[in-house]
């Protein structure tokens, strides 16, 4: 691929993966991803920001000789996980005098993570910088965005930004830019409901601290660059700041129909009152897209049948993982079928301990859904209203 320059002396030497389909052998990935890595020549020194995912550290490599780059003396590692840190070993390797600079907090996880020689390692503390001669790079610690040990460096002169998975998205592409910004939007917020989502308080700092920033390139280490970094900034903003809306989420698992049908009545019955419903059927759905419907939803029902008088483990999974990427969710509620009897609602709601909801009366029925059944989904629904009402989730 034709190494691609942002301004004189500053290169993408990272590499995109097009067929990765899977990220921590957890994340769906249906577009792929890239694993931007930059270089910076000062006149004095030069500087490799975050390197790739080992799976493509030869495409680095050759970019870097491409270059014909035939020293580096710092690698600036601004988060410690493999897609990014992976292939530091290999580029000290080959360039001996390159030291890491990272947060004293990173150096101990790339230690243990990558048996990187302690005095292989400069650490720098929060707004520090260091001087490539002409050029200047600050560094921001912003933890939790979504590791501990995360920074972001800042290219004073030239104004980049480069965040690594802070404003990042998995999106294949060749356009150095974001060209597309209804697609871009979608996957950093799959992304940021995937990974950040749990941080949102300490994203809401690290978005403050950003503020006082010049900023014309954001350049982050997944997906393309912003060149209008307003656009990623307000969207960001809109995630970890603004309230729950009109919104159920509604995962469900239907074994034999009694709990598809349940699921249709109540979904039909929450949209003739003016909530938005987003259906999940697990045994098909993406998690990536249930993740990222749960970061603007003001409620949760999850639809379950009853099998070996427990809720059906698709149905455990989402719980799980709604608890882990603890959403901004006000209420959750759950409904579905059972043959003879089980401790589903118990058994669910003790998953749900991170989340800081009310409960919402459950409706189980008991086979195949009657006139009275309908009744009390109705009931729930109309509970769902009021909830939404009362804080405005409405508006
Ligand atoms: Fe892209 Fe958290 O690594």
């Amino acid at each position: 691929m034709k190494l691609r320059e942002i301004k004189p002396g500053i290169y993408c030497v990272g590499a995109i993966d097009w067929d990765r389909r899977l990220f921590d052998s957890l994340i769906p990935l249906p577009d792929g991803t890239s694993y931007n890595s930059y270089l910076i020549r000062g006149s004095e020194k030069t500087a490799l920001i975050d390197t790739v995912d080992p799976t493509m550290e030869q495409v680095l490599i050759d970019n870097l000789n491409g270059l014909g780059v035939k020293n580096i003396d710092y690698v600036i590692a601004n988060h410690a996980e493999q897609d990014h840190s992976g292939s530091i070993p290999r580029v000290l390797e080959k360039y001996p005098k390159a030291k890491v600079v990272c947060t004293p907090r990173c150096k101990g996880m790339l230690i243990d993570m990558l048996l990187i020689p302690e005095d292989r390692f400069i650490t720098v503390e929060d707004k520090e910088t260091i001087s490539l001669g002409d050029r200047t790079l600050e560094f921001i610690h912003a933890p939790w965005v979504h590791w501990p040990e995360t920074m972001l460096t800042y290219l004073r002169e030239d104004k980049v930004l480069f965040p690594c998975d802070f404003f990042g998205s998995h999106l294949a592409t060749t356009d150095m830019y974001v060209t597309d910004e209804g697609q871009v939007y979608e996957a950093a917020k799959w992304y940021y409901a995937e990974i950040m989502m749990p941080f949102r308080t300490t994203i809401q700092k690290n978005l403050e601290k950003v503020k006082g920033y010049e900023i014309d390139i954001i350049a982050p280490s997944h997906g393309p660059m912003h060149d209008k970094p307003k656009f990623i900034v307000k969207a960001y903003h809109s995630w970890v700041f603004d309230g729950p809306k009109n919104i159920v989420v509604l995962p469900y698992i239907s074994m034999h129909g009694s709990t598809r049908k349940i699921v249709a009545y109540f979904v039909e019955a929450l949209a003739q009152r003016g909530v938005t419903v987003k259906q999940f059927d697990l045994t098909v759905t993406d998690i990536g897209k249930l993740a990222m419907a749960l970061v603007d939803a003001a409620t949760v029902v999850l639809g379950t049948p009853t099998v070996l008088a427990v809720p059906h483990p698709n149905v455990v999974y989402a719980a799980f993982l709604a608890n882990a990427l603890r959403p901004n969710l006000k209420f959750a509620s759950i409904i579905g079928s059972y043959g003879w009897g089980g401790k589903t609602v118990e058994q669910l709601t003790a998953l749900l301990p991170n989340l800081k909801v009310e409960l919402l009366e459950p409706v189980l029925i008991k086979g195949y859904p009657r006139e009275a059944d309908f009744k009390a989904l109705d009931s729930l629904a109309e509970a769902i209203v009021q909830k939404h009402k009362e804080h405005g989730f409405d508006e």
